[in-house]
C-alpha cells in the first residue's frame, strides 16, 4: 500500500516536472472516481466533408466514423472564428476576438499571444483540481508568459505554432512546395528566400520549455503526439485526479506529411493519406481512453476552421458548403471567410454511458461552448468578472435537450475588412452578411470586400450552398431583418460593457524561438 503510492507519488513528481509545486499535489485524493475526465482534439484546416460520417465521399476516417457511431455527431457546429490564433483562443476563453483581444494570427516574431489577463479553460480546471496537458499546436504566442506552461498546462509537448512557420528537413506537401532546412555550420540565418516559406528559422518542437528538436522531424510527429498522449492520460489516471488534455493536432494543415504517403501504393491523394493518418492518430488517443477512463472521460473531436482553399488539392472538403454566392464573384468561401466553409466544422462528443450512441444532433452549437460545458461538467464555476459568448450544452450532449444557440456571430478572419468586426450574423436558419469577401483561391484569385447594407440575407435550411439571398423587401426578408439589426447591436453593446483585453502583436525576431543561435536555421546540436 505504501509502495503504491510512493509510486504514484513519485510517478506524479516526475511528470509534472518543476511546472507544478509538490505542495499542490498532495491532498486531492478526495475528486477521486468523481470529476470526469476530458480529452479535447482539434483538428486544423479540417473540412466539414473530411468526416466520412457527414459526407459519404469521404472514405478515409473509418475511427472518427465509428465515434460518431458510438457518441454524438454535431451536424450545425461552428470554430469561433476562421483562422487559426482566433479560433483556439475562443476555445480556451470561451469569448470571442473581441472581447479576449485574439483577432488575428500571432508570427513567429510575436512578442504578445493571449492576453495574460483572459483566463483560460486550463486554469480553471486546474484551480478545480485537475491535471492539466497540451499537445500540438499552441499559436498563442510563445515568447516569455505566453507559453503554455504559464496559461494553465502543467504539462505541453508541441509546436508553438503552425507547422509551416519554420523549415524541416522533411518538408512534406505544399503548394507551391518548399525547402528542406539549410545544412552546415555556418553562422547566422540562410539567405535563401522563397516566396510564402519560411527557411530562415527550423520549426521547433517543444517539452515543456525546452526545445528538444530543431528542427522538427514531421514525418514522426503524428507517432509522437500518440506517444505523449497515451503516457499522459496513463500518469494522470495513475495520480488519482482528475484531468484534462487538449491536443491540438497539426493535420490537416499543410505541409502534410510525406514519407509515409509517397508510400501509398494505391495511388491516392497525399491530402487522403494524411486524412487517414490524423485518423489514425485519433483512434490511438481513443483507445488509450477506452482501456484507461472509458466511462469517466468525455472525448471531444472538433476543428478550428475549414478547409484552406488556396493550397488547391491539398485542402479539404467543405461538404455541400460551397458558398456559391461568394466563388461565382471570386475568391475561396472557406478558411479566413464567413462562409459556412469558413467555419462550419466537424463535431462529435464520445462519452460511454453519457452521451447517447449513433445520435446526430443539429443543434447550433459553437466551439466556444466548449469552455463553459466543461466547466460546468468538472463542478467548477466560469470567472464571474467577465461575460462569455458560449452557452453550457451539456443537456444537449446528453440527449435531453435540441437546443443550443439561437444566434451565433461570425467574426472576420482576414478574408475582408476589420479583424474580428461581427460581419456575419446567424439567427436561427437564416445568415445575414454586413460584408461578403472570398479569401484567396486554388486560382491565387481573391473575392473583394463587399459591403451590404442592409446585409445579404440567406436562409440556410433551404440553401446550404449560400447559392441565392433572399429577396430584400420580401416578407421572409423583412422578417427576419429587424431582428437581425437587434441582437448585432445588443451584443456590440454588451462587449462595449464587458472586461475586455488587448493583444500585443508587435514582433521582435528577437523572441524567435532558437535552439542554437550558432547553427545554420537555429538547428539544435542533436538533429
Ligand atoms: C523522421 O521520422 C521518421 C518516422 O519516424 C523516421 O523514419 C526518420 O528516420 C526520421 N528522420 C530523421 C532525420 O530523424
Ligand atoms: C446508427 O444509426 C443509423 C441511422 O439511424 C443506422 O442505420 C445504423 O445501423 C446505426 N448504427 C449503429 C452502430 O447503431
Ligand atoms: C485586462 O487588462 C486591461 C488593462 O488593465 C483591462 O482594461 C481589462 O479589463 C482586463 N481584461 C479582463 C478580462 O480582465
Amino acid at each position: 500500500m505504501g509502495w503504491l503510492f510512493l509510486k504514484v507519488l513519485f510517478v506524479g513528481v516526475t511528470f509534472l516536472g518543476c511546472l507544478y509545486p509538490l505542495v499542490d499535489f498532495c491532498c486531492s485524493g478526495d475528486t477521486r472516481g468523481q470529476k470526469p475526465n476530458f480529452v479535447i482534439i482539434l483538428a486544423d484546416d479540417m473540412g466539414w466533408g473530411d468526416l466520412g460520417a457527414n459526407w459519404a465521399e469521404t472514405k478515409d476516417t473509418a475511427n472518427l466514423d465509428e465515434m460518431a457511431a458510438e457518441g454524438m455527431r454535431f451536424v450545425d457546429f461552428h470554430a469561433a472564428a476562421s483562422t487559426c490564433s482566433p479560433s483556439r483562443a475562443s476555445l480556451l476563453t470561451g469569448r470571442l476576438g473581441l472581447r479576449n483581444g485574439v483577432t488575428h494570427n500571432f508570427a513567429v516574431t510575436s512578442v504578445g499571444g493571449l492576453p495574460l489577463n483572459e483566463t483560460t479553460l486550463a486554469e480553471v480546471l486546474r484551480q478545480a483540481g485537475y491535471v492539466t496537458g497540451m499537445i500540438g499546436k499552441w499559436h498563442l504566442g510563445h515568447h516569455g508568459s505566453y507559453h503554455p506552461n504559464f496559461r494553465g498546462f502543467d504539462y505541453y509537448f508541441g509546436i508553438p505554432y503552425s507547422h509551416d512557420m519554420g523549415c524541416t528537413d522533411t518538408p512534406g506537401y505544399n503548394h507551391p512546395p518548399c525547402p528542406a532546412c539549410p545544412r552546415g555550420d555556418g553562422d547566422g540565418p540562410s539567405r535563401t528566400h522563397e516566396r510564402d516559406c519560411y527557411t530562415d528559422v527550423a520549426l521547433p518542437l517543444y517539452e515543456n520549455l525546452n526545445i528538444v528538436e530543431q528542427p522538427v522531424n514531421l514525418s514522426g510527429l503524428a507517432q509522437k503526439y500518440a506517444e505523449k498522449a497515451t503516457q499522459f492520460i496513463q500518469h494522470a489516471s495513475a495520480s488519482g485526479r482528475p484531468f484534462l488534455l487538449y491536443v491540438a493536432l497539426a493535420h490537416m494543415h499543410v505541409p502534410l506529411s510525406g514519407t509515409r504517403l509517397s508510400a501509398d501504393r494505391r495511388g491516392r491523394r497525399p491530402y487522403g493519406a494524411a486524412l487517414r493518418e490524423m485518423d489514425r492518430l485519433v483512434g490511438q488517443i481513443k483507445d488509450k481512453v477506452d482501456r484507461t477512463a472509458r466511462e469517466n472521460t468525455f472525448l471531444w473531436f472538433t476543428g478550428d476552421n475549414g478547409p484552406w482553399a488556396q493550397k488547391c488539392e491539398l485542402a479539404g472538403s467543405v461538404g455541400p458548403f460551397t458558398g456559391s454566392w461568394q466563388t461565382h464573384q471570386g475568391g475561396s468561401a472557406a478558411k479566413q471567410t464567413t462562409w459556412e466553409g469558413g467555419h462550419r466544422v466537424p463535431a462529435l462528443a464520445y462519452w460511454p454511458g453519457t452521451v447517447p450512441i449513433n445520435v446526430t444532433s443539429t443543434a447550433l452549437l459553437s466551439v466556444l461552448d466548449i469552455f463553459p460545458t466543461v466547466v460546468a461538467l468538472a463542478g467548477a464555476s466560469l470567472p464571474q468578472d467577465r461575460h462569455f459568448d458560449g452557452l453550457d450544452a451539456s443537456s444537449v450532449l446528453f440527449g435531453w435537450s435540441q437546443t443550443g444557440h439561437r444566434v451565433l456571430f461570425h467574426p472576420n478572419s482576414g478574408a475582408a475588412g476589420e479583424y474580428g468586426a461581427l460581419q456575419t450574423v446567424r439567427l436561427e436558419q437564416h445568415k445575414a452578411f454586413y460584408v461578403t469577401g472570398g479569401a484567396k483561391a486554388c486560382d491565387g484569385k481573391v473575392g473583394p470586400p463587399r459591403l451590404h447594407e442592409p446585409p445579404l440575407i440567406f436562409n440556410l435550411e433551404e440553401d446550404v450552398a449560400e447559392a441565392e439571398p433572399l429577396e430584400e423587401g420580401g416578407a421572409e426578408y423583412e422578417r427576419v431583418l429587424p431582428e437581425v439589426r437587434q441582437v448585432l447591436a445588443d451584443v456590440l453593446v454588451d462587449i462595449a460593457g464587458d472586461k475586455t483585453s488587448r493583444a500585443d502583436y508587435t514582433r521582435d525576431p528577437s523572441v524567435t524561438p532558437c535552439c542554437d543561435p550558432h547553427r545554420k536555421a537555429c538547428r539544435c546540436h542533436t538533429t
